[in-house]
C-alpha cells in the first residue's frame, strides 16, 4: 500500500485526518515505515548489566530479544527460531546461558548464533546447510548514555545523526554527573485499546491536558496550591527530527512535587549547583520541571517522576505500555525506593495520574472509527504564541510557550515523512550543531 500521508496530516494548519488512528492498512503500513525504520529504544543498559542478562521487548509488532553476551555486547535479535518460527524466549527478562527452543530444541546464544540442535547428525549431510546462517536475525545496536536503541534498517543514520541536538536536552536526565543512571528494577506493563500516536502525541508537547485531565487529582494531591499552574511564561516547546520535550524554567520541581515524596524535591534541590556547574542554568532546571518529552517515535519520559515508557503497538488500535523508573545511579538507596514509590503512586496502570490519560486516549481511538465521525477533522491548530519572538537561543526549533500545538504538529510531521519516504534516503535530518 501506499499513501500521500500529506493529505492527511496537514502540520501547517494543524488539521488531522482521523482515519491514521485506526486504519488498518495506515497501521501495516506504520510498521514498515516507521518501526522497522527508526532507532528503537529497547532497554536500559542497566537491565542487561552482565553476560547473560537479557530482556524481552518489541520492536513494532516483531517480538526482540535484549541480552548481554560474554563479550560485553548488547545484542538485539529477533525472538523466532528460523527452523518454524516459535519464540525461542517466553520470559520478560532473566539470566540464561543460552535460548533453546520449544519445537526442536535448535540453541541458540546470547549474540544469536546457531550454537547446536538435536541430533546434529541430520544436518551433516544436507547440502549448503551451514549453521552460521541460520542464526536469529539481527538488529543495528547503539547507546546513548544508558539507553539502548535498535534498528532493523540497514540504511538508517547512526543513532547520533538521528537524536540529532535533542542529545543536548537528554543529557539534562542522562548526564547530570560521571555515575549515570540506572533503571529501577521490574516493568509494569499494561494494555491500552488506544492507538500507539495518542500517548506519543501527549508526551510530545501536551502539557494543556494537564490542566483538566489531571485537575482532580492535582487537587487531591496538592492541596496547598490548588492544582498544577502552567503558562506560558518562562516555558517552550522544542523539537528536533519529530523527538520533543516541552517544559517550564519557571519551576524546577513542579513535576517532583506532585510524586508527594519531599526527600526527592530535596534531593534535586540538593544536586541543582553541581548540575548547573556541568550544563548550564538552563538544563539545570530541568529534571523535575513541569514537563514531558519523546523520542520518536514510541519513547516517553516525565523529568521528575523520571517515569520512561514505551507505545508497543498491538494492532491499530490496541497499545502495549512498557514502564520504569530512571534513577540517578549515585542516589541513595533510600531515594532510589522514594522514587519507586513516587512514580508508582503517580505513573504506574493504578496510579493516581496514569489512569486518567488513558481513558482519553482509549474513548478518542474508538470514538474516531465511527462511519460520519472518521470523516471529520481533528484540530491541532492552538498556536498562541505564534507572533512572539523566542527569547531564548536553545537547540532545536524552539517554540514559545509550553501551552500550544506546536510540537504536536511537528510530531505529524515528521510521522508523514517517514510514511511517504521511500527510504532513507528521503527523511530529511536536522543538521547537528556538537558532535
Ligand atoms: Fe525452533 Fe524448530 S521451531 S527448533
Ligand atoms: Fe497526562
Amino acid at each position: 500500500m501506499s499513501v500521500n500521508m500529506k493529505s492527511y496530516v496537514d502540520h501547517k494548519n494543524g488539521i488531522l485526518d482521523r482515519r491514521i488512528f485506526w486504519d488498518d492498512d495506515i497501521y501495516q503500513l506504520e510498521l514498515k515505515n516507521i518501526f522497522a525504520r527508526c532507532w528503537n529504544f529497547v532497554a536500559h543498559e542497566s537491565q542487561v548489566k552482565s553476560f547473560g542478562d537479557f530482556i524481552t521487548t518489541y520492536i513494532g509488532e516483531d517480538a526482540v530479544i535484549v541480552a548481554r553476551a560474554k563479550d560485553g555486547s548488547i545484542n538485539v535479535m529477533l525472538n523466532s527460531c528460523p527452523h518454524r518460527g516459535n519464540k525461542v524466549c517466553f520470559a520478560g527478562e532473566g539470566k540464561i546461558r543460552s535460548f533453546v527452543c520449544n519445537y526442536h530444541g535448535w540453541a541458540f546464544g546470547l549474540d544469536g548464533k546457531l550454537n547446536g540442535m538435536p541430533a546434529n547428525e541430520l544436518y551433516d549431510d544436507t547440502e549448503g546447510f551451514s549453521k552460521e546462517d541460520w542464526g536469529l536475525h539481527k538488529a543495528r545496536v547503539e547507546t546513548y548514555k544508558g539507553l539502548v536503541f535498535a534498528t532493523f534498517d540497514e540504511e538508517a543514520p547512526s543513532l547520533a545523526d538521528y537524536l540529532g541536538d535533542f542529545r543536548w536536552y537528554l543529557d539534562a536526565i542522562l548526564d547530570i554527573d560521571d555515575q549515570g543512571t540506572e533503571f529501577l528494577p521490574g516493568t509494569t506493563r499494561s494494555l491500552l485499546t488506544c492507538n500507539w500516536k495518542y500517548p506519543a502525541d501527549n508526551f510530545v508537547g501536551d502539557i494543556y491536558h494537564a490542566m483538566w485531565t489531571h485537575l482532580s487529582a492535582a487537587e487531591a494531591t496538592l492541596k496547598e496550591t490548588g492544582g498544577i499552574i502552567v503558562t506560558n511564561k518562562n516555558s517552550y516547546q522544542t523539537s528536533v527530527n519529530g523527538h520533543g520535550w516541552e517544559f517550564s524554567l519557571a519551576n524546577n520541581f513542579g513535576n517532583a512535587v506532585t510524586m508527594g515524596e519531599k526527600e526527592i524535591v530535596k534531593y534535586l534541590r540538593s544536586r541543582e549547583e553541581k548540575i548547573s556547574q556541568r550544563l548550564g542554568e538552563v538544563r539545570s532546571k530541568l529534571l523535575g520541571s513541569v514537563a514531558s518529552g519523546l523520542i520518536f517515535p514510541n519513547l516517553a519520559f516525565l523529568p521528575g517522576y523520571l517515569t520512561f515508557r514505551t507505545f508497543l503497538p498491538k494492532g491499530p488500535t490496541e497499545t502495549e505500555l512498557h514502564c520504569w523508573t530512571l534513577v540517578p545511579s549515585e542516589a541513595s538507596d533510600e531515594i532510589k525506593e522514594k522514587w519507586r514509590i513516587g512514580a508508582m503512586r503517580t505513573f504506574s496502570p493504578s496510579g493516581i495520574l496514569e489512569m486518567d490519560d488513558g481513558e482519553n486516549w482509549e474513548h478518542a481511538t474508538i470514538g474516531n472509527a465511527g462511519y460520519v465521525t472518521r470523516n471529520q477533522k481533528l484540530c491541532y491548530a492552538m498556536d498562541p504564541t505564534k507572533n512572539q519572538k523566542v527569547d531564548i537561543d536553545l537547540p532545536g526549533t524552539v517554540t514559545k510557550g509550553q501551552l500550544n500545538d506546536a510540537n504536536q504538529r511537528l510530531f505529524f510531521k515528521r510521522y508523514a515523512e517517514f510514511m511517504d519516504a521511500e527510504s532513507w534516503a528521503d527523511i530529511p535530518l536536522a543538521t547537528k550543531t556538537f558532535e
